[in-house]
């Protein structure tokens, strides 16, 4: 399967930022993955805007911004202002899904709907043919570093059946490496999100061929 790889910069060495996009650059990702947390929808903060901003400014690199907060519709404007190239949001926070969908459209970008582990795969059944990403998280949004969660493999091979052949990415995000990359994509994802493992290579390059490699295994 033709899989695609998005490193999380939430565990790129963030006082060396620029080095660590090179680094993405140099070892072949498709996508950076950008984590907003506002520690109200996540008990955590990331960065936001003009973080974007600097990366977006340095960097060619397809931005794939993960918005892990309450009620996002009310910035996606600047997301897209600051450089996003897709924004996806999660089901669970509190805007209209339509509306914000629509906004994402609007600016001229590729929109995606993210689920947390608790929130049943039939919840993307309405948006199927407006998105281009359905994101199922792996771990609880949040953190980097934690373990793949097995049982979301059922929701991501759910997903898989009710895309029914539409073009649309089956993200994965939580866990992703080496091992758990062949899992995933047996489920049925597609565009695979990894921090940790990535970020944490000498050679990042060797991670991504690893990805490749079990994703390949697979098929
Ligand atoms: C977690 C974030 C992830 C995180 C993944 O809430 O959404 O994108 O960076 O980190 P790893 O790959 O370390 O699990
Ligand atoms: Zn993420």
């Amino acid at each position: 399967m033709d899989i695609k790889i998005s490193a999380s910069i939430l565990s790129a060495d963030l006082l060396h930022l620029e080095d660590e996009v090179r680094r993405v650059e140099a070892a072949g990702t498709d996508m950076l993955h950008y984590d907003v947390m506002d520690s109200v929808f996540v008990p955590n903060i990331s960065f936001g805007l003009p973080v974007l901003q600097a990366v977006s400014g340095a960097t060619d690199l397809f931005l794939d911004v993960h918005l892990m907060m309450r009620d996002p519709l009310r910035y996606i404007q600047d997301f897209a202002k600051a450089g996003a190239d897709m924004i996806t949001f999660h089901l669970e926070s509190a805007s209209d899904p339509f509306q914000t969908i629509a906004a994402i459209h609007d600016c001229g970008l590729k929109a995606g709907i993210a689920l947390k582990p608790a929130t049943p795969a039939r919840a993307v059944l309405p948006f199927l043919d407006d998105v281009e990403n359905i994101l199922v998280m792996t771990v609880e949004p949040g953190f980097g570093g934690q373990r793949y969660l097995h049982e979301m493999d059922q929701k991501i091979a759910r997903i898989r059946s009710l895309l029914e052949g539409r073009r649309v990415y089956l993200q994965v995000d939580g866990g992703i490496n080496g091992e758990t990359t062949a899992e995933a994509v047996r489920a049925g994802a597609d565009l695979l999100v990894a921090g940790s493992y990535l970020f944490g290579m000498d050679d990042m390059g060797k991670g991504i061929a690893e990805m490749r490699a079990a994703a390949g295994r697979t098929s």
